[in-house]
């Protein structure tokens, strides 16, 4: 399967967020990825209902929208509501992961769930059958334009080989310092899902590079 592009709007310009968003619609990307920060789970803040609902109106791609918050549960009525396609929480941040990746699908998204870098991606083999997707952090949650963290490339391997064995159509993304450099590498050990941020935003031509990786 050809891999997907997941541009992450946090470093793109918010003052013309209409035209980044006609940009994402034009361009090769598969899917549109929102980086939703408490201030709490992260020591960041970013953005939450009203602007995830205004792309919605926009977006032409289906929303991703990864949850690095604590107690996801109270709002994954609201996360659906806003437009969210997808839903990713972290592994870190739920008590009973089981029951929050069932609500997710009934509330008609597809589900995911996310892990630290110093998460083992062994915690997740109970869960497989009730994810959709599972995003490996390739850098500490919190912010664009990190360096990629390069014990992520093992983690991607054990992780398709628990997927393989399991059996299910589990997809694997993964977010932080990917780029142009590691993309090729991180699809031989199995992901299929890249989220980009700071290299496509400050590329003097972001469409273009969209279809460069794509093209990879
Ligand atoms: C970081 C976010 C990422 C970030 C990726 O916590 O989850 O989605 O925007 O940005 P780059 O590609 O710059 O690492
Ligand atoms: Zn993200």
């Amino acid at each position: 399967m050809k891999h997907q592009i997941a541009p992450s709007i946090l470093n793109a310009n918010f003052l013309r967020l209409a035209e980044v968003i006609e940009m994402l619609n034009k361009s090769e990307a598969d899917l549109i990825h929102l980086d939703i920060m408490d201030g709490v789970f992260v020591p960041n803040l970013s953005f939450g209902f009203p602007i995830i609902s205004q792309i919605k109106s926009l977006a032409q791609k289906p929303l991703d929208v990864h949850l690095m918050i604590t107690e996801p549960d109270r709002y994954l009525d609201r996360f659906r509501d806003s437009g969210a396609d997808l839903l990713t929480v972290h592994y870190e941040a739920c008590d009973d992961l089981k029951k929050t990746l069932t609500t997710i699908r009934r509330l008609g998204m597809k589900s995911s769930v996310s892990v630290k870098p110093a998460t083992d991606v062994e915690v997740l083999a109970p869960y497989l059958e009730l994810l959709d997707m599972v995003l490996i952090m390739t850098v500490e949650p919190g912010y664009g334009g990190q360096s990629f963290i390069k014990s992520s490339f093992d983690k991607v391997k054990k992780l398709s080989g628990m997927i393989r064995s399991a059996g299910t159509p589990t997809l694997i993304e993964v977010d932080g310092g990917v780029g142009k450099n590691n993309l090729v590498l991180l699809k031989e050990a199995g992901a299929s899902i890249f989220v980009i941020g700071t290299s496509i935003f400050k590329s003097a031509d972001p469409e273009g590079m969209i279809r460069e990786l794509k093209g990879l």
